[in-house]
This record gives structure tokens, sequence and C-alpha cells, in this order.
């Protein structure tokens, strides 16, 4: 069954906290924790390895509850079971929205059009067992018998984005093999991952669910001529590797059945890391670790299915975004991980969240009267503060940020780590709190700085505070709580597309721009340049004299 359709302006509970909002909109975070002690306590959740504080957020008891409502008015509850059951939800491409199938334990059962499907899954896990201890214990080989050194997985979007955000993330857990992602259709991308490769010893695997990417087939097609210049025809097949749910396109491009690795239309590209998708992450980690990552979302998965909303992590922070995103018009969220380790974990996250939630159409085909997907964005901290936080800090805009953190780090420097953890607590501490007009002139004074100066630099010194963060605080960056990490943001990424009543496991807009550089293309190859407005026209005119 599809989800339902309701407007969530219509709500009894939107309208109530829209009247709530007039009355705490302007009330001072340090003004909420003043009035209760117990605010750090009430307002966040400790589960498994995980403690979520949200305590730092312009909310009161009234407002979660509010908040609860609307939950319930949308029937998040109604539609967190059709999620988890295969029901139709992603309507405009009438496909399931499966990839909890893909960590499900391997007796389970999930059903699509009345096919259980979790036993595909197994079959494909046990491929990637094998091929990954096969290829990381140099029992297969290359085509003139050395072991395989490098891995090259070329793909794009949510091809490239979860393998390249998890094996960054996971490098600790390594081994001896070297992975590279080439993506972009420029062409100095593909060359500068060749320059250093030996087709010997290097394995390329092809991920592209649809195969039919231009940037995908053209990085392949290049990869495959480049690889031919050395090796024969006949060697392809040791060397190259499909996942794809397009068989026929596979075989096409040259590849034999032995090495293609399916994938199911029921899971979404920007969900896949889970697949085959992730077999460079299997390959760098080694499949126990693979695994341990499937567990660590499956644990989310039962978390979001099963925990009531009141202390359910994925809910709270979803309908958290709705508060800011709808009530104070906040337009873009930042999430700061301090590890360098999670660095492509925003640039992972504007994927899954932007081209999930960025629509303007909701479930009955009409524009919708409010705003949905939020911007995201973020770097690592300590990096980020000396780059963007004055903004975060002083600027105009109300930007709610996650931080997440870990309490170990992984080579065990606790000098290292303390200081960057100070820097991780201090800051949310800053954000909330800010420094008044009082507390800047005491300080100034107190530094000797005479009455004058220090009425013309309080202005600029003072920090208005009151700015919204939620920490996530983590044992230690393992395979599992990575796992559980990534599945949070995505069944965060469900909650706000149920209240926002839009579909988002669709992505048509990413076809136009597709479509035109089609034509564009023949524009530039050939002598002719078709119609266009005068803008386009000079920049083609230009860019081919
Ligand atoms: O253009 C967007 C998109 O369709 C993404 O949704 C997808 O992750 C990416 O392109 C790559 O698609 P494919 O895996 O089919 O090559």
């Amino acid at each position: 069954m599809a989800l339902t359709n309701t407007n969530p302006t219509t709500t009894k509970a939107w309208k109530n906290l829209e009247a709530h909002f007039e009355q705490i909109s302007q009330k001072h975070l340090k003004s909420l924790f003043d009035e209760d002690a117990s605010r750090g306590q009430k307002f966040s959740i400790e589960w498994n390895d995980f403690l979520v504080d949200y305590s730092k957020n312009r909310i009161t008891e009234e407002t979660k509850s509010l908040l609860l409502e609307l939950a319930d008015e949308v029937q998040l509850k109604e539609a967190i079971d059709k999620y988890f059951s295969g029901d139709i939800l992603n309507q405009t491409e009438n496909r399931a929205v499966l990839h909890t199938a893909l960590r499900a334990n391997t007796n389970d059962e999930v059903f699509v059009d009345g096919e259980n499907v979790v036993p595909e899954v197994n079959a494909v896990k046990q491929q990637i067992k094998q091929l990954s201890e096969a290829v990381i214990s140099g029992t297969q080989k290359g085509y003139t018998g050395r072991a395989f050194t490098d891995i090259v997985n070329i793909g794009i979007g949510g091809s490239d984005l979860g393998p390249v955000m998890v094996t960054e993330a996971l490098k600790f857990y390594g081994n001896h093999l070297k992975t590279h992602f080439v993506s972009n259709v420029d062409g100095d991308h593909v060359q500068e991952i060749l320059k250093n490769l030996n087709p010997e010893t290097t394995l390329f695997i092809i991920v592209s669910k649809s195969f039919t990417t231009q940037e995908t087939l053209s990085n392949a097609l290049t990869i495959k001529k480049w690889f031919l210049k050395q090796a024969g025809e006949g060697d392809v097949a040791k060397h190259f590797i499909a996942v794809s749910t397009n068989l026929e396109k596979i075989k096409e491009f040259g590849i034999s059945n032995d090495n293609v690795f399916p994938m199911w239309d029921w899971v979404g590209g920007r969900f896949s890391l889970w697949s085959a998708v992730g077999l460079s992450i299997a390959l760098s980690v080694g499949y126990d670790n693979f695994e341990k990552l499937l567990v660590g979302a499956r644990k989310m998965d039962h978390h979001f299915r099963e925990f009531a909303f009141d202390e359910n992590i994925p809910v709270l922070l979803g309908l958290l975004t709705v508060w800011y995103n709808n009530f104070f018009k906040a337009e873009t969220e930042a999430i700061i991980p301090y590890t360098q380790y999670l660095s492509r974990f925003s640039a992972y996250l504007q994927q899954g969240i932007m081209e999930s939630n960025g629509k303007s159409v909701d479930r009955s085909g009409n524009r919708v009267e409010h705003e949905t997907g939020t911007i995201i964005w973020g770097e690592p901290g300590t990096n980020s503060q000396h780059a963007f936080f004055q903004l975060i800090h002083q600027g105009t805009k109300l930007i709610p940020t996650d931080f997440i953190g870990y309490k170990e780090s992984l080579y065990g420097d606790t000098d290292h780590h303390n200081k960057l953890m100070a820097n991780y607590f201090a800051q949310t501490e800053a954000l909330m709190n800010g420094k008044t007009r009082e507390e800047v002139e005491s300080e100034l004074k107190s530094q000797g700085v005479s009455p004058e100066q220090i009425s013309a630099l309080a202005p600029f010194k003072v920090f208005e505070g009151n700015k919204p963060t939620n920490s996530i605080l983590i044992k230690k960056l393992t395979p599992e709580s990575l796992g559980s990490l990534i599945a949070l943001y995505e069944h965060k990424i469900f909650v706000q597309g149920v209240v926002w009543n839009i579909f988002s496991y669709d992505q048509w807009g990413v076809e136009l721009g597709k479509q035109l550089a089609k034509n564009i293309l023949s524009d530039i190859e050939n002598s002719e340049i078709g119609k266009h407005d005068s803008s386009t026209l000079k920049l083609l005119q230009f860019f081919k004299n």
C-alpha cells in the first residue's frame, strides 16, 4: 500500500506548532537550561554505543509533544511499517524501497511482488565474500599471474559516494589493497588515477545501477582501452567486474556473466552501499568488516522500527529538522564530524538528503506550500572551526548543526583526542551560550583595555548564542557503529519525507540536465550549433572557436 497523502500544514499539530513557535521562538537556550537542571538528561538518548544529546535545541517539552503529534497525524508509524514491508513507496517509479532488506538477517523474510528477496541478497553476499577473500588473500590473480594490489571503483553518485565515504571512514581497518575511485566524466580525473596503476595488478569494478550513466560508461571505456594497450581481450574477464541491474547492457560492454554482481531496482542508488555496490568496501576492509557494517545498520533499523517515538533517534532528529526548516525557516544544516575519517560524510549525505528530499511537488502531484529538503554541508572539526564557523557563530543565518564525535580515537593518542574532543564540546557550548555584552565588557576590562576601546570593540565581540546543535557521541569508530550512524541518517531522510508529504525515493530533477547535455554534446562535436538562448550560444561559440 502507498503512503497516505496528508498535507502537513493542514494538521492540527502543525497549527499548534505555529502558535507555539510564536511563543517560544525568542526564548534563549541558556534560559531553557537555567529553568530546568535536568534538561540534558531529559533530552538525550543512550542507545548501544551512542549518546544522542538533543537538549541544545530550541525546544521545550511541549515542542517535543507537538512534533510527536505531527508524526502521528501524518501516520509515521504506519509509514515505517510499509517502508520495511516492501510496499511501493517509490510510486513514481513503481518500486519498493528496501535497502533495509540488504542488511536483514539471513533467515528473515522480506517480500517484493510476493517473492522473498532475502535468499537472493544472501547469495550476492556470498559472492562478495568469495571475491573479496580471494583477492585479498592473493589467490585470485591478474592476467600475468600476479596478485592484485589496486582496486578501482568506476561509478558516480550513489555508485561512488557511499563506497568512497565508507572506505575512507574505515581506512584504519584496511588491508594492503589500495582503493581508488573514478567518478567524474572529466578525463583528467581518470588519467590522474591511471597514471600510477599497473594493469597487471589492478581490478576494476564498474558500478552502475542503470549501466547507462554517461560518466561511468565513458570512464569504463577509457580504462578498458588503457588496459588493452598492454593486455589482450581475453584478459578483460580477469580484471573487470560489473555491479548493475542491467544485465543486457553489461553484456554489450563485454563483461561475462561470471563477473556480474546483481543489484535490484528496489534499492535506490544513494542507499546502495550495503549491496554489491559496496564491493570496494569489502575489498578494502575485508568481508567480516563489511558484514559488521551491515550488522550496525540492522541494529539501527530495529531501533527505528521498534522504539517508541519519544526515544527514537531518527524520528526525533527528523522532526527537529522539520521544526527548524518549517518554523524557524532555517535553510541549511551543517554536519560536522570530529574525526578526519569522516571527511566525506557530509558529501555522501548531500546526495542522500538533497537528492531524496529536494522536491517541490507533494504526493498528490501538487506544488507544496511548505518548505522541504534542507541544504546539507559540512567538513570535519576542527578544520571547519578555522574555516566557516565564524558564520555559524556570528552570521545572520540560523544553522542547526550536528556534531558527531567519538569517545576513543583509533590510534589511542589521548593527548590529541582530548584536544579534539575539547573542541567538540566547547563549540556546542559556545554556540548555545554565546557571550553577552556585559561578559565582553568585563573581559576586556580585566585585560586592561581602556573604556573608549571597550565601547568601540564590544559590539563585534558579542556572540548571540542560541544556536541549536545535536551532539552524537559514539564510543568508537568501528564498522558496526558506522553502519548504525549511516542508517540513522537514512531513516531521518524517511521521516522528513513522510512529514513533508513528498516522494523521497525518485530523482527526476537530475534528468533535464542530462538530456540537454546530450544535445549540446552534438552541438560541440558537429559543425552546426542548434538553437539556444543568446547566453548559451555565446558560451558555446567561445568554447568551440
Ligand atoms: O543522476 C543521478 C543518479 O541517477 C543517482 O541517483 C545515481 O546514484 C547516479 O545517478 C548513478 O546512477 P547509476 O548507478 O545508474 O550509474
